[in-house]
């Protein structure tokens, strides 16, 4: 497998700073926030991100999505593997997401989130491909990718391999 660097270490963090200064205009200082990392791909945005919101009261949880389909295309089944642990009700919440495909997995986040009483919550999601099946966006997204492209890196993989880069890379 052939990679080639899309985004380098360097422009990923800045990029995220980024977003965290956009993130925190919405974030009111004195109230708590929990921000909610979409396993498994979203885990080194997520860190890097909240890392980023330390004078915040901020809270960590985790959900575990696994979306069935192969490598280019989504079937629309999402299903829950590990559910939140947090008490959601009446915070804002940050559904930290490492990409937005065809949408099926945001659509559920969605409706997940719709019947638990929260404040508000948001959505901001490392890259966008413009390939969606269902209309549904991120409030804040960091990069777009304007074709279809296989990326992997930074959470991303191809056959569980490649998370760890600190770039994102396409598979050639
Ligand atoms: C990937 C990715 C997103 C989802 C986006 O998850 O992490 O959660 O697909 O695709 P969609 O917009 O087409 O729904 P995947 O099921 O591959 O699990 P992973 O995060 O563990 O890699």
């Amino acid at each position: 497998m052939e990679l080639q660097e899309i985004y380098g270490k360097e422009t990923v963090r800045a990029r995220i700073k980024e977003l965290a200064d956009e993130i925190k205009k919405w974030l009111p200082k004195n109230e708590t926030l929990v921000c909610l990392c979409v396993l498994r791909g979203a885990i080194m945005f997520f860190v890097d991100l909240v890392r980023e919101l330390e004078e915040y009261d901020v809270r960590l949880d985790f959900v575990s999505l696994v979306s069935y389909g192969d490598a280019t295309s989504s079937s629309g089944k999402v299903t829950l593997l590990q559910d939140i642990r947090e008490n959601v009700e009446g915070k804002r919440v940050l559904i930290v997401e490492d990409i937005v495909d065809s949408g099926y997995t945001l659509q559920y986040l969605k409706r997940f989130f719709s019947d638990k009483n929260v404040k508000e919550f948001k959505i901001a999601c490392l890259l966008d491909k413009p390939c969606r099946q269902v209309d549904v966006n991120a409030d804040y997204t960091a990069f777009k990718l304007d074709s279809d492209r296989y990326v992997v890196g930074y959470g991303l993989d191809a056959a569980q391999k490649y998370r760890n880069l600190n770039g994102i890379y396409e598979v050639k």
